[in-house]
């Protein structure tokens, strides 16, 4: 048959059939192809070429979740005694494995606010195995100088890891920065439409592996469909990223005036702490943000409650606005102190700003504001 398929197949198979059992003993023996789909699938395969390209790396590694590319790259880089230095102001799963599982491992992290960069290469000095750092952050979006803690790790013989899932590969490229594994909640940016449960570990031949060996005891591979569905949101992801960044700096801007609000959380904006590091280190502020209501608790569920076009949900980085307030949800399970510490008010509300009209966004958000 003449002509090709535009859009690759998607390959639903879990395993795959030889001619020759000398055939499958070699795959087995020097991956020299596909045996088992918790090993290597070429719909997996073909996602993950696509995005090491984007991000700038030998490899990537696809996985079920966010989470099981985080573990799965932590777990591949540790042993019984190792210590871990990492920011404060983490994902809540992230935080809950360093926090609470690796220590039943022996395996101790220290947290330090982000914000304390001093106290950070302090702890660094002392030796450590594994640097881990986000940026931009959750829920106040601060801006981590990543460049000197790499280096401060690299001079440690520690390994870098960043979870950039908030910038895409489209607003940042930890390549440059010195960060040795990058991770991705595919479930949000890459993915793009709500509608996939994907994660990522991009990185380079020397270790690529050790994490393709511990993806396969633990497990937690990506499915073809979701891979094929990523894959799908990749081609369009420098678009939407234009568009959310607009459309997210125009929101800011326009909350920034507004009597009620009494602070914006944006690194696009002059008034946020880190724009200098972000105007530095990011191509685009991204479509993340968040603000603070003048107002106590159930004044801030009101407002969220008459959102019309910006849905109250938890996730974030598709074409749908998404609004949350982070004390109801991704912050729920932590000690008011904890929460205090990550800056999380009772009156703070986090916005996914997606690809909508701006004025559609706009709107939406002044019509609730009058509830308060
Ligand atoms: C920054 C960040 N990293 C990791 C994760 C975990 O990703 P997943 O939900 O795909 O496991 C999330 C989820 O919200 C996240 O926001």
């Amino acid at each position: 048959m003449k002509g090709k398929p535009v859009i690759p197949p998607l390959y639903l198979t879990a395993t795959y059939q030889f001619d020759k059992s000398d055939d499958l003993i070699d795959v087995v023996q020097n991956r020299s192809g596909y045996i088992y789909s918790r090993w290597d699938n070429p719909s997996v395969m073909e996602v993950e070429e696509t995005l090491a390209e984007l991000e700038g790396y030998d490899r990537s590694l696809g996985f079920g979740s966010g989470m099981a590319a985080i573990t799965t790259a932590i777990m591949a880089n540790i042993q019984a005694g190792s210590r871990i230095v990492a920011m404060q102001e983490l994902y809540g799963g992230t935080f809950e494995f360093l926090n609470d599982v690796l220590p039943k491992l022996d395996v101790q992290t220290v947290f330090i606010n982000c914000r304390h960069t001093e106290e950070i290469l302090k702890e660094i000095d002392k030796g450590l195995s594994i640097l881990y750092l986000e940026t931009p952050t959750n829920p106040l979006l601060r801006v981590v100088d990543v460049k000197p803690l790499a280096e401060a790790a690299h001079r440690n013989g520690a390994i870098v890891l960043l979870d950039s899932t908030f910038a895409s590969p489209i607003n940042q490229h930890p390549v440059d920065l010195g960060v040795d594994l990058v991770l991705h909640s595919g479930t949000k940016y890459l993915g793009g439409h709500h509608d996939v449960t994907t994660g990522f570990v991009c990185c380079n031949h020397p270790h690529f592996d050790n994490i393709w060996t511990y993806r396969k005891i633990l497990g937690g591979v990506m499915d073809p469909m979701s891979a094929f569905l990523t894959l799908r949101g990749l081609r369009t992801l420098d678009l939407r990223i234009q568009r959310q960044n607009e459309n997210a700096m125009k929101v800011a801007e326009f909350l920034e005036t507004q009597d009620k609000i009494k602070a914006v959380h944006y690194p696009g904006l002059a008034s946020h702490p880190d724009h200098d590091i972000a105007r530095r280190q990011m191509t685009g502020f991204g479509g993340m943000l968040s603000f603070e209501i003048d107002a106590d608790f159930n004044r801030t569920k009101r407002f969220m409650d008459r959102l019309l076009k910006i849905k109250l949900a938890t996730s974030l980085g598709g074409v749908t606005s998404l609004a949350n307030q982070p004390i109801t949800n991704t912050h729920a399970a932590l000690s008011p102190e904890n929460r205090a510490k990550a800056g999380v008010s009772e009156s703070l509300v986090r916005l996914s700003v997606g690809i909508e009209k701006t004025e559609w966004l706009i709107r939406d958000l002044q019509q609730a504001l009058e509830t308060v």
